[in-house]
């Protein structure tokens, strides 16, 4: 059945719209669902804006992304690239996109950094004196020209250089959108922070970034708007800001906390929590460990001296106090029950 559009849909960018995806075990006929990765799953990207799909892992952003960039199908919803169906019009939406699943990915390993590049691009029809200055524009751009990284073979290069010759590879073919898969996963923060850069650049020069990530305060500096996913399911969309405001009602407040008796600190941590009072902790260090609460406005004062109270009953000591500003951390808690998702 075809699908009737608004005027907003057929300019958005991307549009993705009750996806659903069931990994399999074992072969047909004798498979049996696996895991449902993605349940409903609905987002919109406008042009010229980066947007964030954040989740933890397992979330299925991969899946999303895949099912987005053409290369898998998924078993029911459907899905736009600049109005074309992703899996009935793959062929278009190829021709629009620059994907970058895995920093390693699909690169040979006894090539250089710029041999590499003119691969991909007289795969991608490229060739002659347009290529040559396509992967110098691209190497210059990521900053690999002055990292020698084009003559560099890639197994020497390090993973930062591999992101950015990655991200060359996206931008050999100048695409319309960019959709890249956790490209700052491993990197070192200055890497990563290029990375950040020159995808805000790109998208001020009026391409489209899509991008995921597990990492909240990438989201929240890099996109300008993000989606929250959970289970398979955009549970939140907005500006960074507009998610802020959906927490607008409560004042976050980390608590630092000196012990080496766990169970103590747990028991504190559901002493504390309340309907109205979201408690999560996690470890800094040896014997340091962070509480993050959020507090209804106005129940700061209470809740604080609660906190000292209650700790000191459980021979906890109080290293720190702070009533912070919020961050989409505390959206992604309020929203998710404490979860963060994070490993480890
Ligand atoms: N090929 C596969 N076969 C079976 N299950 C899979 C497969 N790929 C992903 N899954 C499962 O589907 C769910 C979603 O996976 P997906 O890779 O999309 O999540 P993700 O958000 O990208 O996670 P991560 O942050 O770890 O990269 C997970 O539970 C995962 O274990
Ligand atoms: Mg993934």
């Amino acid at each position: 059945m075809g699908k009737v559009y608004t005027v907003a849909e057929a300019d958005a960018a991307i549009v993705a719209e009750s996806l659903e995806k069931t990994y399999y075990k074992g072969s047909f006929p004798r498979r049996t669902p696996a895991v449902k990765a993605l349940r409903g799953l609905s987002f919109k990207v406008r042009r010229g804006e980066v947007y964030g799909l954040l989740g933890p892992n397992g979330a299925g952003k991969t899946t999303t992304v895949k099912i987005i960039s053409t290369l898998m199908v998924p078993d029911s919803g459907e899905a736009y690239v600049s109005g074309y169906n992703v899996v009935s019009e793959f062929a278009e939406v190829r021709k629009r996109i620059g994907v970058m699943l895995s920093v390693e990915r699909g690169f040979f390993w006894k090539l250089t950094g710029r041999e590499n590049l003119r691969y991909f691009g007289l795969l991608y029809g490229l060739s002659g004196r347009e290529l040559e200055e396509r992967i110098d524009s691209s190497l210059e751009t990521v900053g690999l020209r002055e990292l020698g990284g084009g003559s560099k073979f890639f197994e020497d290069m390090s993973l930062g250089m591999r992101a950015r010759l990655g991200l060359a590879r996206v931008l050999l073919r100048d695409p319309e959108i960019m959709i890249l898969d956790e490209p700052t996963l491993g990197l070192d923060p200055h890497s990563a922070r290029h990375i950040r850069r020159l995808l805000r650049l790109e998208a001020r020069n009026g391409k489209t970034v899509l991008v995921t990530t597990h990492n909240m305060f990438e989201a929240e500096i890099l996109c300008d708007r993000v989606g929250i996913i959970r289970s398979g399911r955009v549970i939140a969309e907005g500006t960074p800001g507009e998610l802020k405001g959906l927490v607008s009602r409560s004042t976050p407040i980390t608590v630092l906390l000196k012990t080496f008796d766990e169970p103590s600190l747990q028991e504190l941590v559901a002493r504390l929590s309340r309907d109205d009072v979201r408690v999560d902790y996690e470890r800094v260090e040896p014997g340091k460990w962070r509480l993050s609460l959020l507090v209804p406005r106005g129940l700061e004062d209470e809740v604080l001296a609660e906190v000292y109270v209650k700790a000191r009953a459980l021979s906890l000591k109080v290293l720190e106090t702070r009533v912070r500003e919020v961050t989409l951390e505390d959206v992604f808690i309020a929203l998710t029950g404490g979860d963060t998702g994070k490993v480890g």
